[in-house]
């Protein structure tokens, strides 16, 4: 400690540690975590290819003008400089509730979908309930269930990805309390056909629990062909907890907005615990909402050039991996995530794989063991938002480095 510091708090050099809530131990996030070393190697010089956050405006993707021009018009309207209604802005709630077929009373606006889905967990579970989550899935969803004193409860995926129903029905216990689905999913891409979600929903509905249906990236979709639309519209008897946001349908995940759309029968009590957990913080940001508004009014006229731009970098990076001798992959159908296996090689954990690599290659990607600890051998999580010749250049990078390891 330096002296000043000493002069200024003299408690501190006294004082006990502050105790930390144990709870605090099952929040992790692996997405992020790999950026403390990622920075000491680039540091050193190694130029690094970021290939771990799926943030598109780090690279050539950027939010609509109209969205970012009525959040203009909002900052200079001091009617949206407080708190706005906790449960989200009348008119973004009416928009939203008009695109999703329901009244606005069902929409319930948050500060991005990972608030919504915290809403959500805490809304449902108690210590020692479980919610059902894909293998692999999107780390919060593990985090937040183990803070809440939930039990980790994972429904297998086969080897394109796509969840494994007869599974699911095997795991779900008398403490369920939802099934989770992500699609298209994070981190593999993959998205679930008409067939395979009408069976998820039929079986949710058999054990009388929800749907949580993450559909934060239904816009995405690379290949027309894989568009299974809503999960709610499959069905009529279940209730479906349906997630979506500004995030990455519309390139503008620092608005931080996102909504819970509550279709189907049921939801009238977790409707009074969304309300009153969103009183309990206030407010989401009121300009971005307003800008938001104008994201889900507006023909998503953004979409068309950033798909075709995501089309080219999925069909070079699928291409180049499956070229490399000990990496596979599949190949993704919607979003910017690619989660190839490593098949041959030293290395005994995905982990050391990522670090090995991220040492030789400065290539960033996640260890597949961050999204499910039961995966079928080594993955990782690439996401594929650089243009063509970063892609490329990293490809090779990667290649040559496989190379000097299965030597
Ligand atoms: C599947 C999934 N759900 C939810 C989120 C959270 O999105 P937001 O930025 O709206 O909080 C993400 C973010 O990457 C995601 O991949």
């Amino acid at each position: 400690m330096c002296l000043y510091s000493y002069l200024a708090h003299p408690h501190s050099m006294t004082s006990p540690l502050v105790r930390v809530a144990d709870r605090m131990a099952h929040v992790s996030y692996p997405i992020r975590d790999i950026v403390l070393q990622a920075r000491k190697i680039e540091a050193r010089g190694t130029p690094m290819h970021w290939f771990n956050i799926g943030d598109p405006n780090r690279f050539d993707f950027a939010p609509p003008a109209w969205v970012t021009q009525a959040i203009h018009a909002a900052l200079d309207d001091p009617q949206y400089s407080g708190y706005a209604p906790s449960e989200g802005d009348p008119q973004l709630r009416a928009a939203v509730a008009q695109s999703e077929g329901l009244s606005p009373e069902r929409i319930f606006i948050s500060n991005g979908l990972s608030e919504g889905l915290s809403f959500t967990l805490q809304a449902l579970m108690d210590p020692g309930d479980d919610v059902l989550l894909p293998s692999p899935n999107y780390p919060l969803y593990a985090s937040l269930s183990r803070v809440l004193g939930g039990v980790e409860n994972l429904y297998q995926c086969d080897e394109n990805w796509q969840p494994d129903v007869e599974d699911m029905r095997k795991k779900i216990t008398k403490r369920t309390r939802a099934i989770v689905v992500i699609s298209p999913n994070n981190p593999t891409g993959a998205v679930y056909p008409r067939k395979t979600l009408q069976a998820i929903v039929d079986l949710a509905g058999e054990h009388k629990i929800p749907v949580v249906a993450d559909e934060i990236y239904d816009q995405l979709l690379l290949d027309p062909s894989a568009s299974p639309g809503p999960v709610h519209k499959l069905a009529q008897d279940v209730p479906v907890i349906r997630g979506c946001g500004l995030s990455k349908n519309f390139f503008y995940p620092g608005a931080r907005v996102g909504w819970l759309a509550l279709h189907g029968p049921g939801l009238d009590g977790f409707a009074g615990a969304l309300q009153r957990l969103c009183n309990a913080r206030l407010s989401v940001n009121w300009e971005m909402q307003r800008g938001a508004i104008a994201a889900v009014q507006h023909a998503p006229d953004h979409l068309p050039a950033a798909l075709a731009k995501l089309r080219k970098r999925r069909d070079l990076i699928s291409r180049r991996l499956n070229e490399i001798e000990g990496i596979r992959t599949t190949v993704p159908q919607a979003a910017f995530y690619i989660f190839p296996q490593v098949t041959d090689g030293p290395w005994k954990t995905d982990a050391e794989f990522v670090y090995d690599l991220m040492e030789q290659t400065g290539i960033v990607g996640v260890p597949g063991s961050g999204f499910s600890s039961q995966l079928p051998g080594l993955f990782l999580r690439l996401v594929y938002l650089s243009k063509e010749d970063e892609l490329a250049a990293a490809m090779d990078k990667l290649e040559g480095f496989m190379k000097k390891r299965l030597k």
